[in-house]
This record gives structure tokens, sequence and C-alpha cells, in this order.
């Protein structure tokens, strides 16, 4: 099904839902990111983030993206990922033993799900972890929705930093994401760097930490599954797959709203003539609810299978998806061998939601606990 709705912007846009449709546009090249005349375009937000678009064609768009990919994906292959677990889980080891010496209730958020991303982003990477206060004020501002001067702050603030970053990296390279991206690209191109180092900062952390915290709602919220868990620690890949689908028990979006694409071209989408230049939002949040393919979709509980859009589908899909997953089955599994009781120490609905951001989530997270 494919509706007209208005997005936070005020403009109008086409909404997808359905599972096999959303799929299917999210890996169609004729929807891109960019606009042939964004002065004139709808736009979803006014953050920078997906706000106004860019100004490309079609092949220009693809030809960028590519060089992306090629410039990236190799850093976060799953293989490489993979070697990061020991660490990943030394790192949480580390932030649950400080956890636990704070006075109950303590904060989550602030303890665990907001650190590990940051600290394993800013290790790959080579951003120096110290600077994480700086960069988290600028990587909130950027995902500020309604409002746009604040939101561009945030932007050039980081862009500005990793562009010191990146000069200062040309000089004395490391073993590190950034330096690598330097080698590999031609002089000059130390802009286009910063940009992608920005983006991966911003990607690399934000999102996680939604998950992090979502999953610790999840968990609390359905005890059953947390007993099946702690007896059987090995079903955990299969809960964290569980809580990247489902949907956070705190709502911070409206349902009229889904991942932003343009039409590149005059395009039909179920029988509905998409005119180029439109809008249409790719409602993932509704596709991982789509009954047909999730029967009782409400329902918390790992499933056989789970073939979520939560990382995207197709040629964007999530370049950081094996390491998100490092970092949750790390984190789940910690927790669920360690304490013998863990949960929210407060009713969800007292939770405050992130409402003006994109990635939503949680400002706190309290919790309480008892030690095995
Ligand atoms: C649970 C955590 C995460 C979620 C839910 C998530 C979600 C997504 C989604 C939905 C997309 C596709 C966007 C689109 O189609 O327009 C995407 C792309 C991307 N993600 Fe993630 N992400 C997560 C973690 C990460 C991490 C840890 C990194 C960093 C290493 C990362 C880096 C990227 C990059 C670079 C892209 C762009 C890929 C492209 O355009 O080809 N993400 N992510």
């Amino acid at each position: 099904m494919i509706k007209r709705v208005t997005t936070p912007a005020g403009d109008p846009a086409w909404l997808v839902t359905d599972y096999d449709l959303v799929k299917t546009l999210l890996a169609d090249r004729r929807l891109g990111r960019a606009h042939p005349d964004p002065d004139n375009a709808p736009k979803f937000s006014d953050s920078v983030l997906l706000g106004k678009p860019h100004k490309a064609t079609e092949e220009e768009e693809n030809e960028r993206h590519t060089w992306m990919r090629r410039m990236l994906a190799p850093s976060f292959s799953a293989r490489n990922m993979e070697q990061l677990r020991p660490g990943v889980r030394h790192l949480v080891d580390t932030l649950l033993d400080e956890l636990v010496e704070q006075p109950q209730p303590a904060d989550f958020h602030e303890a665990v799900s907001f650190k590990l991303p940051v600290l394993v982003i800013c290790e790959l990477l080579g951003v120096p972890y110290e600077d994480r206060e700086t960069f988290r004020r600028w990587s909130e501002a950027m995902s500020t929705l309604n409002d746009p001067r604040k939101s561009q702050d945030g932007f050039t603030n980081m862009w500005t930093y990793m562009g010191e970053l990146v000069e200062r990296k040309k000089k004395e390279p490391g073993d590190d994401v950034i330096s690598r991206l330097i080698e590999g690209t031609p002089p000059g191109q130390e802009e286009v760097i910063a940009q992608l180092s920005a983006g991966l900062l911003f990607a690399g952390h934000e999102t996680t930490v939604a998950v992090i915290d979502r999953g610790v709602m999840l968990l609390s919220l359905n005890p059953d599954q947390w007993d099946a868990l702690s007896k059987n620690p090995s079903t955990i890949p299969d809960a964290v797959e569980e809580i990247l689908r489902h949907p956070s028990p705190i709502s911070t979006r409206s349902e009229d709203s889904g991942m932003p694409r343009y039409a590149m071209s005059d395009i039909g989408i179920d029988g509905v003539h998409i005119p180029s230049g439109d809008l249409v939002l790719l409602g993932v949040l509704q596709a991982n609810r789509d009954e047909t393919r999730f029967p009782s979709p409400e329902t918390f509980t790992p499933r056989e299978t789970n073939p979520h859009l939560t990382f995207g589908h197709g040629p964007r899909f999530c370049i950081g998806a094996p390491l998100a997953r490092v970092e949750l089955t790390e984190v789940f599994t910690a927790v669920v061998t360690r304490f013998e009781t863990f949960g929210l120490a407060v009713d969800v609905s007292q939770l405050t939601p992130r409402k003006e951001l994109l990635v939503g989530g949680v400002a706190q997270l309290p919790v309480r606990w008892t030690v095995a």
C-alpha cells in the first residue's frame, strides 16, 4: 500500500509500509538521497542529516555511493569485526564493573549504552576518546529534527573537528580507519574524508546506543524471555535480532514516517504514478511489523527467521551491521549471565523519550540488579 502523508517538516510525501514493497524499494536505485533541484524539493525534516537533499543526478549519486562503499566496506567486514569481539567483551565487562560500583538505581544509558559504541568507534576511527563529550553534543545537535540552526551548527563543528583530525593523521598516520582512508585517496580529497569520517562517527554510535537501550527495556518488560536467555545464552543472537526488529516500547516516531528517498525519475509504485523529484518514505518500522512476514508482530520473542529491515537492504545496507551485532550480542550476553535479576527501576511510562532526535531513544535508563 502507498499513501500520501505530511513529513515532520510539513511537506507532502508518499509512504510505503508493506514489507515486500519496502524491501524492493530499498534496493531500487531509481530512489535516491539526492535531488536534481534541492531548493524546490519536499523536505523530510529540518535536520541537516535528513533535511534538504543534496544536488546530484542518479548517475552522480550512484558513482559517489559506489566509491564510498569501496572505501569503507573493507574496514567494517564481518571478519574484521569478529576479531574485535574479545576487545568488545572486555570493554563490556569493565563498564558493567563500573556500573555495579554505583548506588542503585543507576543510569544504564549513561554507564553502558552510550559509552560502549563511542569507545568502539573512537578506537576504530582513531578519534581521541577524551573528545567524546564534545562530539556527543555536536552529534546530538546534528540529529535535532526541529531546529535547523542547531543541526547545521552541530554538523559544521563536527566537520571542522574531523578536518583538523585528518590533517593531523596525514602527518602521523595510525592503525585506524581514517588513516587508511587517507592512504587510499589521492591528495586534495581531505574534505571528503572529513565528511565520511564525521558520518561514521555519527552512524557508529547514536543508532547502537538507542538499540542497546531498547533491548534493556524489552527484556525488562518480558521477564519470561530474560529467564529463557539466562538459562540458554546461546539463543542471544536470535534475541538480538528480535531487539533490532521490535519497535521501542517508548515510541518517538509518528506512524506516518519512514526512511526518506527521492524519485530520480518518474516511477510507478504499486500502480501509483510517482513523478520525478517526489519524496517517498520507506516505512521500515511498519514493515518490521508486517503480519504476513512476522506472525504476532507485537510479541517480543526470538524468531526462527527474522528478516527485519532495521539495517536497510540492498546497495545501502548498513556497513556497520556486523559491528553493531558484535556489540549487541556482547552486551546482552554479559547482562543475562552476570546478573541474577536485572531490569528497569521505573515504569517505562516514566522514561523521557528523545523525540526531537532523529534516532529517538531515551534520555536515561535507571536500572536495578542483583548479582548471581
Ligand atoms: C544498531 C545499530 C545500527 C542501525 C540500526 C543502523 C541502521 C542503518 C540503516 C537503516 C542504514 C541504511 C540507510 C539507508 O538505506 O538510507 C544504515 C547505513 C549505514 N550505516 Fe548503519 N546502523 C547501525 C550501526 C552502524 C554502525 C555501528 C556503523 C559504523 C560503523 C554504521 C554505519 C553505516 C553506514 C556507513 C551506512 C551507509 C551505507 C550506505 O549508504 O551504503 N551503522 N545503517
